[in-house]
């Protein structure tokens, strides 16, 4: 075996004031099949966590509550332990932000950024809630859009018409909090000079720790210029007070990321990370890896402002950033409606943890792309694969070896078949490392099925039957366990309690080095049922409890260095709607008859569409990024001929094409095909 490498290795924060669902274990999972993977191979790898305790969002939840802030993350992350040790997420430490190591940190962190003259001050005007005595974050304010005039909209962006503003500018704005007006308000605030590190971050980004596509949304940004980053709050707010400032806190993002070292002195300092120090992870020239899992709305904070911070500060920068995309539930949203929001405890109540640990790693890839938990498929795959698969092997061979008192034989039936099973080790292995589970879960079924075909084509059952059979029925079903215990080697780091029990049965543990033995000559113990069938009224039952049990969860309003924060997702699909709904919109066949650029418009182009008979529209589509004009003229699309005439900042636009794309910066008008005429309804 290569040398052991020294990995530290994080999952996000969750914040303390909401439950833990299926959402936030797609991450918790990944991470925990990977540590568990590079644990397995023989290296000292360290997991650790905690809740992201700061903030107005749980300042709030815990007056809501009648407790302090102090009990309510206490109970909070008491259910998030639980929680997570019920989906076997082995952490080696479970902390919190709001701790001793984490207000140090933060300080002197902060200290040697003002000390090198990275921090900024400066003053803000910002909406103020009087009667609560509250700076009041962009989305706590909601009003009417200033420029289409839809009621209802937050602060920061209008969702019926996408103008951006500020809080301010809102027609009768109102404080949800209080509902009383608020008023503008100054206030000093301090800033963390980011632009001054878009030439390193530049080059960092490019430099391996990061997903190429990851990488290229964070060029977009480095390009379109980076701001300096508002680290400070006023009170009243729940975090670490600024050394040196009165009355100003940090900023939950500025001490979130640095509860990732806190979490880990923590840890370096009791008895079970006693062998650990601190400064070999963290300094400047640390040999050791760095890993974080994140989903991809905080890639900002991970990606840009953290390696910045760190480089500053004289420590190292992470290895990996390591995204993920979100989780959709039968194709949509999670949605408590549909009860499709289930929280992780009420999964629990219904479900083997082992079951979603399965379903999620054959979905899991080494890229940002979302996932779906299809609840059918989820049935459907846990028990043909799991218990169809892999447990039958076992259940059919292990009963034939009992009955011969338990040993297996020191043959190897079928070398061809087990050569497989041995060969396949360092590809698994690689997929493994690469996160890319989906295809090693493949790679795993294939050899199972390999196995299956094995066993059905020399039936030991029949065999067993006439006399003289007996050694070939041993060789026979000694490979079949073989079989399974390589399985097993390969699926332990996403089933570590089917694995435990397997060791049992096995009589041995199951280690993955880079040449796997064959167990001949060796004592197992009575086979037991390793894994019982999903059974489908109980995700149906998980469904329905989940119908009524609110998300809590409530993310602190993140300052991002872009608010397109949901790139690259795959939209799920919207909710239904009739026939007579859809009758509504008139798509028309159109010829783009001009198509220029808008002088002052970063996204726009301005579009004459040709519907026939002499009709023309002015149209200013968001394409700009994607087309020439020139390319686009002379094409026939796809118009919304019927939308109502909106004023933009450019001129009125009287309709819109139609365009698809998994991003803003990659879109696909669409085309008829040849003979579709300008002015035809599409239907
Ligand atoms: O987005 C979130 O849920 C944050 N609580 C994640 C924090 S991760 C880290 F930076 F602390
Ligand atoms: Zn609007």
């Amino acid at each position: 075996m290569s040398e052991a490498r020294n990995i530290l290795v994080t999952s996000a924060l969750p914040y303390a004031n909401g439950s833990i669902h299926l959402g936030h274990m797609v991450e918790t999972v990944q991470t925990d099949i990977w540590v568990r993977f590079q644990k397995q191979r023989g290296h000292n790898c360290t997991y650790v966590c905690a809740d992201d305790a700061h903030g107005t969002a749980i300042m709030l939840r815990a007056e809501q509550l009648g407790l302090d802030p102090e009990q309510q993350i206490a109970q909070v992350n008491e259910e998030h332990q639980t929680d997570f040790s019920g989906f076997l997420i082995g952490f080696d430490n479970f902390y919190s932000t709001h701790s001793p190591e984490n207000q140090r940190l933060s300080s002197e962190i902060y200290k040697t950024l003002k000390a090198k003259g990275k921090i900024a001050e400066r003053s803000i005007t910002q909406a103020y809630d009087e009667e609560k005595g509250l700076f009041l974050a962009d989305r706590y304010v909601k009003g009417t859009c200033p420029k289409c005039k839809a009621a209802d909209q937050y602060g920061d962006n209008c969702e019926a018409c996408s103008a951006t503003y500020s809080p301010m500018d809102l027609i009768d704005p109102i404080s949800v909090h209080s509902g009383t007006r608020p008023v503008p308000k100054e206030s000093k605030h301090l800033f963390f000079k980011l632009p001054e590190y878009t030439e390193f971050l530049k080059q960092w980004t490019r430099a391996g720790h990061l997903q190429d596509e990851v990488a290229n949304k964070l060029s977009e940004w480095l390009e379109g210029g980076l701001k300096e980053w508002d680290i400070s709050r006023d009170a009243p707010y729940f975090g670490f007070e600024i050394p040196g400032e009165k009355d100003k806190f940090f900023y939950v993002w500025l001490d979130a990321p640095i509860g990732y070292m806190a979490s880990f002195e923590n840890f370096c300092n009791s008895p079970e990370g006693a062998h650990l120090n601190f400064d070999d992870y963290w300094k400047q020239d640390s040999q050791c890896e760095l890993y974080h899992f994140i989903g991809k709305d905080i890639v900002n904070f991970h990606a840009l402002f953290w390696p910045a911070i760190l480089k500053e500060t004289g420590h190292r920068t992470p290895t990996k950033v390591c995204v993920h995309g979100f989780l959709t539930v039968d194709g949509k949203k999670m949605s408590k409606s549909r009860g499709t929001f289930v929280n992780a405890s009420t999964y629990l109540k219904h479900l083997n943890p082992e079951y979603l640990r399965y379903y999620y790693a054959t979905k899991l890839t080494g890229g940002v792309d979302d996932i779906d938990l299809n609840t059918d498929d989820f049935v459907q795959r846990v028990n043909s694969d799991l218990v169809g698969k892999v447990i039958n092997i076992a259940s059919r061979t292990a009963k034939f070896i009992g009955k011969a008192g338990g040993e297996l034989s020191s043959n190897i039936a079928d070398p061809e078949l087990w050569q497989k099973f041995v060969d396949a080790n360092a590809s698994i292995a690689e997929l493994y490392e690469q996160r890319e589970f989906s295809k090693a879960m493949r790679e795993i079924m294939a050899l199972a099925d390999a196995a299956n075909e094995y066993i059905a084509a020399q039936a030991p059952w029949s065999l067993a039957k006439q006399e003289g059979n007996e050694q070939l029925v041993q060789d026979v079903c000694t490979l079949g366990i073989n079989c399974f215990k390589v399985l097993m080697t390969y699926l332990k780091p996403v089933l570590p309690n089917t694995a435990t029990a397997s060791e049992a049965f096995l009589n041995s543990p199951l280690p993955w080095p880079e040449h796997i033995e064959f167990l001949g000559a060796h004592q197992i113990n009575t086979f037991k049922p390793l894994m019982s069938r999903v059974d489908a009224d109980k995700v149906k039952a998980m469904i329905e409890e989940s119908v009524e049990l609110a998300p809590k969860a409530n993310p602190e309003p993140a300052a991002v260095a872009s608010a397109d924060n949901d790139w690259l997702s795959k939209e799920p699909i919207a909710d239904e709607i009739t026939f007579d709904d859809f009758a509504k919109v008139d798509l028309r066949i159109v010829l783009i008859a001009n198509a220029e650029h808008v002088e002052g418009a970063s996204k726009l182009l301005r579009l004459t569409l040709d519907l026939g008979n002499g009709e023309t529209r002015n149209v200013f589509a968001g394409i700009k990024s994607a087309y020439k004009p020139e390319d686009l003229i002379g094409k026939h699309t796809v118009m919304v001929a019927n939308l109502k005439p909106r004023k933009m900042k450019f001129g009125m636009s009287e309709g819109m094409v139609l365009a698809a794309g998994p991003g803003k910066s990659e879109l696909y008008i669409l085309e008829p095909n040849d003979g579709a005429q300008p002015g035809m309804r599409v239907m």
